[in-house]
């Protein structure tokens, strides 16, 4: 927990991941308000469904230590499991112990078969989202029904590290080149999650609120897009 820098207050886990219990114990240990931090957590595909999803809410809320998650969200759109699954999500959002629900991974097609069935249109859509993956039809299809878009894997995992174009940005604006992705995203008006564990990192990858790109440069930076996926395709995953 870095309480030096104000911005970076936002902490993505999940079940999955396996280190609830070790982010609520860092957030007890950093002295931070439970209320400056906003705690995002996810349902696991073994766990969908309409009472095993409340569980498994029960469970993280648990390992956390606290009382109410910030964001939930469905982790991947599980086929024939996701509706029911979401019913559960609405009552969590309606009894308090979720302030916001959504999902992940969910292409369009998925968001409007969920809508189909659903009274509370999801808050929030997380998928995998950085130049070589700008997902245009699926960014658009969200703001037109009101679901922020949140990117995970904004830095690519590293792969764009060495890009022509991005160390030219990072070059001209005196950034590094995770501090010109971040910052595009940004610049779209993304959620954006970058992920390290070394604190140097954590601290060069929050420092972007000091600057924007061009809009010309924003458009170059979208011109990479290659639908390169570094993680599964929502519509082809076996897990
Ligand atoms: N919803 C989903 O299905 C889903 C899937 C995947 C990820 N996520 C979420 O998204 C977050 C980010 O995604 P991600 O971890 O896959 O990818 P990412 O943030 O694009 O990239 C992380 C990689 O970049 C390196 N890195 C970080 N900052 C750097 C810097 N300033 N300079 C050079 N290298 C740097 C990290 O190495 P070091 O750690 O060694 O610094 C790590 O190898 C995850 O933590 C997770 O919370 C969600």
């Amino acid at each position: 927990m870095f309480t030096g820098i104000e911005e970076y207050r936002s902490l993505d886990t999940a079940s999955l991941y396996d280190n609830e219990k070790g982010v609520g114990c860092a957030l007890r240990e950093s002295g931070v308000p439970r209320e400056k931090v906003f705690i995002t957590t996810k349902v696991w595909n073994a766990d969908q469904g309409y009472r095993e999803t409340l569980k498994a809410f029960d469970q993280s809320r648990k390992k956390l230590g606290v009382e109410y998650i910030d964001l939930y969200l469905i982790h991947w759109p599980v086929k024939g499991r996701y509706v029911e699954t979401w019913k559960a999500m609405e009552e969590l959002l309606d009894n308090g112990a979720a302030r916001a629900i959504g999902v992940s991974n969910f292409t369009v097609h998925h968001l409007e078969d969920l809508m189909l069935n659903a009274s509370i249109i999801p808050m929030v859509n997380q998928f995998e989202l950085h130049p070589r993956l700008y997902q245009a039809g699926l960014i658009e299809f969200c703001r037109s029904k009101n679901i922020r878009v949140e990117g995970w894997a904004p830095l690519m995992r590293g792969r764009l590290e060495r890009d022509p174009l991005i160390l030219g940005l990072g070059k001209k604006y005196g950034r590094t080149p995770s501090q010109i992705l971040i910052r595009w995203a940004l610049d779209h008006g993304f959620i954006t999650i970058p992920k390290s564990v070394r604190r140097e990192r954590i601290e060069e990858n929050a420092q972007v609120f000091d600057f924007t790109l061009s809009v010309d440069d924003v458009r170059l930076v979208d011109s990479l897009d290659r639908g390169e996926r570094t993680g599964p395709d929502p519509d082809n995953f076996n897990f």
